[in-house]
C-alpha cells in the first residue's frame, strides 16, 4: 500500500487530530515518543502563563508532537525556563495546539547557553549550513570558538542527552527518540551508547552543504557532528540534494563505506539511512486560520492601504533570507520601470530574530537602512516605496499573504521554507510567488514559480517585474498549480512517511 493510501488524513478530511495519533499508534506499536529541540513547545510570558514558542518549524513540530503522542525535551533558554524546570519539577505540562504535553528541561548555564547557541551553533553552524561565511575573511576559528564548541555545544548536548535518557529510562517501552535540527547533533550517538535499543531519528531542519564546505570547520567538530548523527537509525532531511550531499559527507570526510541506491552509511556495524521528507504546514489549519476574524479584521486594516499592486515578503532578519538583495532588486524596479512609481508598494513584515548574535543586529540595521533609502530616493508626499514593518503577528502575516500580488522568497540558501508554503495554500488573490532556486520547496513548486538566482538582482527585479505584469491566465495556473502541491504534501504526509520508514526500516526491517 502507498504511503498516501494508507495515511489517514488528507487535507480535505479534517485536521490530524485523533486519526493521526491512531494511525501512529498502529504502524509504530509498543513505543514511547520523545521529541527533542532546542526550544519548547510553549514559553512562558512574564505576566504568566504561556505563549506559543516562536517560528514556524515549532508549529510544526507541535503537529508531530500531538500525532505521536511524544513528550518534549527542550532546552532551559532563560531565567524564567530556568525558574520553572528549578520549581516545577520532573514534567511540566504546556499547551500544544489542541491538547497539553509534557515538557521536561534541559538545564545549562547562562553561559553555556550564550556559547552553545550565541557562539557556536548561531553563526557558526547555521552560516556553515546556508553558506553564508565570506570565507575570503571569515569565519576566524579562534578560542572563542573553540571554547564555544568544548563548553557550550558539547556540553548543551550532553545535558540534553541526559535529559532524554532519564525521560528514555522511565517509559514503558521502547523509546523513539526524534531529535531536531542544527543545535543538537551530537544528541543521537550519546543515546545511542546509552540505550542501544532506542530507535533514534534525527531531522536537520537546514540544508545539508557539501563535504568541501564543512571542511571550514576543524576536523574535531566536523567529525564529532557526524559521529553524533550516525547515532541513529534515520537522518531526515528537507531535499534529496541534503541527502545525497550527507552521504557524500561521510565518504569523502570521514572515510566511510556508503551505499547510495540504499541512501545508507555503514558506521559501528550499523546501518544508518538517510531519506528525504519536506516539511509542510497543517492545511487544514491554516486554512481555517485564513479564514478567521482576526485575519479578516487585519485585512481590512490593509485594504484602507493597499496600493495598486502588492509585493510582499514575511521572514525572520536573517541573513540568509537575502533580504537586502531582495530591496536591491526592488530598487532596480523601480528605476527601470518608473512607471509603477505611485503603484507598487513593497511590505516587508520582519519578525526580528536572534538579536543577541551581532551578525544578526548589523543585519537588522542594514534592512533599515537601505529602507530609508529607498523611501527617500524615490517617496514623494502621497507614496511610500517600502512599507516596512518589523514585528511578529501572525494574523498580520497571513493577510499579507492571502493579498499579495508578488510574494518574494529569495533566500540565500534555506533548508525549506514554510512562508512559500503559506502563501501558496492561502493566497486570494492569484499572486504569483518569485522563488530563489536554493530553497528547499522549490524542489517541490519550481513549476509553479518564478524561479530566481538569488544573488542576480538583474533577475530578481525581472521577475518581480514579469509576476506584477502577468495574465490572469497564467497566474490562475500557477495559482492552482503551487496550491495542488501544497495540499497533496500537507504536514501529515511529513510525519507519515516518517513514521513508515522508522517502521520498515528499523522496527520490521524489510529484507531484500
Ligand atoms: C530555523 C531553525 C530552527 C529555529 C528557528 C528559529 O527555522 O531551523 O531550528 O528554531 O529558525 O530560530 P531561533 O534561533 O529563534 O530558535
Amino acid at each position: 500500500m502507498s504511503i498516501a493510501e494508507e495515511a489517514p488524513v488528507s487535507a480535505e478530511r479534517g485536521s490530524p487530530g485523533s486519526a493521526m495519533r491512531a494511525y501512529v499508534k498502529r504502524t509504530l506499536p509498543d513505543i514511547s515518543p520523545i521529541l527533542v529541540c532546542n526550544r519548547a513547545p510553549s514559553e512562558p510570558r512574564p505576566e504568566g502563563g504561556f505563549k506559543r514558542g516562536a517560528g514556524g518549524v515549532i508549529t510544526a513540530l507541535l503537529t508531530l508532537a500531538e500525532a505521536t503522542e511524544a513528550d518534549w525535551v527542550a532546552c532551559a533558554r532563560n531565567e524564567e525556563e530556568r525558574q520553572i524546570a528549578a520549581t516545577q519539577g520532573a514534567a511540566v505540562t504546556v499547551p500544544l495546539l489542541n491538547s497539553t504535553g509534557r515538557l521536561h528541561y534541559a538545564t545549562p548555564t547562562k553561559e553555556q547557553y550564550e556559547l552553545y547557541y550565541g557562539v557556536f551553533a548561531n553563526p557558526v553552524l547555521w552560516f556553515i549550513q546556508h553558506y553564508l561565511w565570506d570565507l575570503g575573511n571569515e569565519p576566524v576559528i579562534d578560542d572563542r570558538i573553540h571554547q564555544a564548541w568544548e563548553e557550550g555545544y558539547i556540553e548543551v548536548n550532553r545535558l540534553m542527552a541526559e535529559k532524554v535518557i532519564e525521560v528514555a529510562r522511565a517509559a514503558p517501552s521502547r523509546p523513539l527518540v526524534m531529535v531536531h535540527d542544527y543545535q543538537l547533533y551530537l544528541v543521537p550517538r550519546l543515546v545511542r551508547t546509552a540505550l542501544p535499543s532506542a530507535m533514534i531519528q534525527h531531522f536537520v531542519h537546514v540544508p545539508w552543504p557539501t563535504p568541501q564546505y564543512w571542511k571550514v570547520l576543524p576536523k574535531q567538530m566536523r567529525d564529532a557532528i557526524l559521529e553524533g548523527l550516525l547515532g541513529c537509525d534515520v537522518v531526515g532531511f528537507q531535499s534529496s540534494l541534503d541527502v545525497r550531499n550527507f552521504l557524500l559527507t561521510c565518504e569523502e570526510n570521514a572515510g566511510l563505506q556508503v551505499d547510495e541506491r540504499e541512501r545508507a552509511v555503514f558506521y559501528g556495524g550499523r546501518v544508518v539511512y538517510a531519506r528525504h521528507y519536506p516539511i509542510s504546514i497543517d492545511v487544514s489549519t491554516t486554512a481555517r486560520l485564513a479564514g478567521s476574524r482576526g485575519v479578516k479584521r487585519q485585512e481590512r486594516e490593509l485594504a484602507s492601504w493597499r496600493p495598486q499592486k502588492l509585493i510582499a515578503r514575511i521572514d525572520r532578519t536573517d541573513p540568509s533570507k537575502n533580504i537586502v538583495r531582495g530591496f536591491i532588486a526592488y530598487d532596480k524596479l523601480l528605476r527601470y520601470h518608473p512607471e509603477l512609481r505611485g503603484q507598487v508598494q513593497f511590505w516587508a513584515f520582519l519578525q526580528p530574530s536572534r538579536q543577541d548574535v551581532a551578525v544578526y543586529s548589523r543585519y537588522l540595521r542594514q534592512i533599515r537602512q537601505i529602507v530609508g533609502r529607498i523611501n527617500s530616493d524615490f517617496g514623494t508626499e502621497t507614496w511610500q516605496p517600502v512599507r516596512l514593518e518589523i514585528g511578529e503577528s501572525e494574523r498580520k502575516a497571513v493577510a499579507s499573504l492571502k493579498n499579495y500580488d508578488v510574494l518574494l522568497v529569495n533566500p540565500v540558501y534555506d533548508g525549506l521554507n514554510l512562508v512559500v508554503k503559506e502563501g501558496a495554500l492561502v493566497n486570494a488573490t492569484n499572486g504569483v510567488i518569485v522563488l530563489s532556486e536554493n530553497a528547499g520547496a522549490h524542489e517541490e513548486l519550481h513549476d509553479f514559480v518564478l524561479s530566481i538566482n538569488p544573488f542576480d538582482v538583474e533577475a530578481t527585479a525581472a521577475a518581480l517585474y514579469v509576476g506584477l505584469m502577468m495574465g490572469a491566465v497564467e497566474k490562475r495556473r500557477l495559482n492552482e498549480g503551487a496550491r495542488e502541491v501544497v495540499r497533496a504534501n500537507d504536514i501529515t504526509r511529513w510525519i507519515s512517511r516518517q513514521v513508515q520508514d522508522l517502521r520498515d526500516l528499523v522496527m520490521s526491517p524489510v529484507r531484500t
